[in-house]
């Protein structure tokens, strides 16, 4: 007889956003002239740069011609977008990436789920909490993280590192040994950064301790100060310790067309064997390469005119941002964010906590955010908006909140 995989029984229900949605569908119905307004959901909302789109018809076009057809692309990704990546991306920044190190996906979702398959069931894994959910899942899907106890919030083999306002956001090294840190900066949920001094220290400690980070860096196009890192190979000695995870969803709006990209260097090497092998062979035996059409999309990205529409889309949606920092600021709400990234991370008032403030929100404004206990039990007492909605629509939630 067949069994299942028990360790996909123990997944915690995606209470989050299931919850959001119920709660939104009720209140709906009873109030059938709401005008809801959603900042919740990390989704994208203005169209792709013209270039992209100018690159997606002509990838069309060659798909339609004998002599310019392609089959199955590259598995590891097109030599073109590999090295517009390396070029753009790292070594115009003084990072010593070479093309071959550079591994294109279908996004930075499926890589973070994805790549803790390269390493043994036995690995302690260290998450920041809050933390994106799906660095945990991946694990409890592959059974490395023993029980959950219900009261905690939290999972017995996994080692939490607390980001609150009172470290300020800023996670401390394990009291334990740990083999897997997942961090990722700009932060979602917190919309928080760290800079390279900080980072550098991480660094520095995981080459000590024999640690791998996965440094998820979804949200680097958002990055407007100096000195955060734009990629955790900025920092010295990173190429022996750390993978890290790309995406064009945030910063060219693929949400939709799906592409990302992994960079495993050659210096990482466990126990004798490079982590790089490995995930090729993972991506070889298990995936057959992102579309040639949306590497083009992707290549074009990298493009002069590409590179200007991009800065535009993340200018508009930092305009977004503004408002709604500057405009919580004033009603006298604790914030933090929203500043190198498009999430608002505020405190909800003394007394309030997440979901009662996403409740007040909902009923009193019609805005929708994302209550920060969903993210983990340290954003009990936070809420989280994005700054990836429609200017006007977004100035009058803002307005709305005021009023409220
Ligand atoms: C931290 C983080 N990593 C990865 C992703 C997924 O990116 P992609 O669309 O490339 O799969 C998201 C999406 O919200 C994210 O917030």
């Amino acid at each position: 007889m067949a069994k299942i995989n028990n360790d996909y029984c123990k997944l915690r229900g995606s209470y989050l956003f299931s919850d959001i949605a119920r709660r939104v569908r009720e209140f709906e119905a009873a109030n059938s002239d709401a005008k809801i307004i959603r900042l919740g959901i990390g989704d994208v909302t203005r169209p792709l740069p013209a270039k992209v789109i100018e690159a997606l018809h002509s990838a069309v076009d060659e798909m339609a011609k004998q002599e310019t057809f392609r089959g199955y692309a590259p598995d590891l990704g097109y030599d073109f977008l590999r090295k517009a990546i390396a070029d753009n991306d790292y070594r115009a920044r003084g990072c010593d990436i070479a093309d071959d190190e550079i591994f294109v996906s279908d996004g930075a979702k499926s890589d973070s789920g994805n790549i803790q398959e390269i390493f043994a069931k036995d690995n302690v894994i260290a998450v920041t909490d809050p933390v994106y959910p799906v660095y945990v899942d991946s694990n409890v899907m592959a059974g490395r993280t023993g029980v959950f106890d219900e009261a905690l919030g939290q999972w017995s083999e996994v080692v939490y590192m607390p980001c609150t306002k009172e470290n300020n956001f800023v996670p401390e090294f394990p009291k334990r040994h740990v083999d897997i840190i997942y961090l990722c900066f700009p932060n979602n949920p917190t919309g928080t950064t760290i800079n390279k001094a900080q980072l550098q220290e991480w660094v520095d400690y995981a080459n000590k301790e024999g640690s791998v980070i996965i440094y998820d860096a979804a949200y680097e196009a958002y990055i407007s100060e100096d000195d955060v890192p734009h990629s955790i190979y900025e920092c010295q000695g990173a190429k022996t310790c750390a993978i890290e995870l790309h995406s064009f969803s945030k910063n060219a709006g693929f949400t939709g067309l799906r592409l990302g990209y992994t960079v495993v260097p050659h210096d990482l090497v466990v126990e004798g064997v490079k982590l790089r092998d490995l995930w090729a062979r993972r991506h070889g035996t298990k995936y057959n390469g992102a579309p040639y059409i949306v590497q083009r999309a992707g290549e074009a990205v990298y493009s002069e005119e590409g590179k200007a529409q991009v800065k535009e889309l993340i200018e508009y949606y930092m305009r977004n941002a503004r408002y709604i920092g500057e405009g919580l600021k004033s009603m006298g709400y604790e914030i933090f964010g929203g500043v190198n990234s498009p999430y608002i991370w505020l405190k909800t008032p003394e007394g309030e906590d997440s979901w009662s403030f996403f409740d007040r929100l909902l009923h009193k404004a019609q805005v929708v955010g994302t209550p920060g206990v969903g993210f983990g039990p340290h954003g009990e007492g936070y809420f989280r908006l994005t700054a990836f909605g429609d200017y006007e629509k977004t100035k009058e939630a803002v307005d709305r909140i005021r009023k409220m």
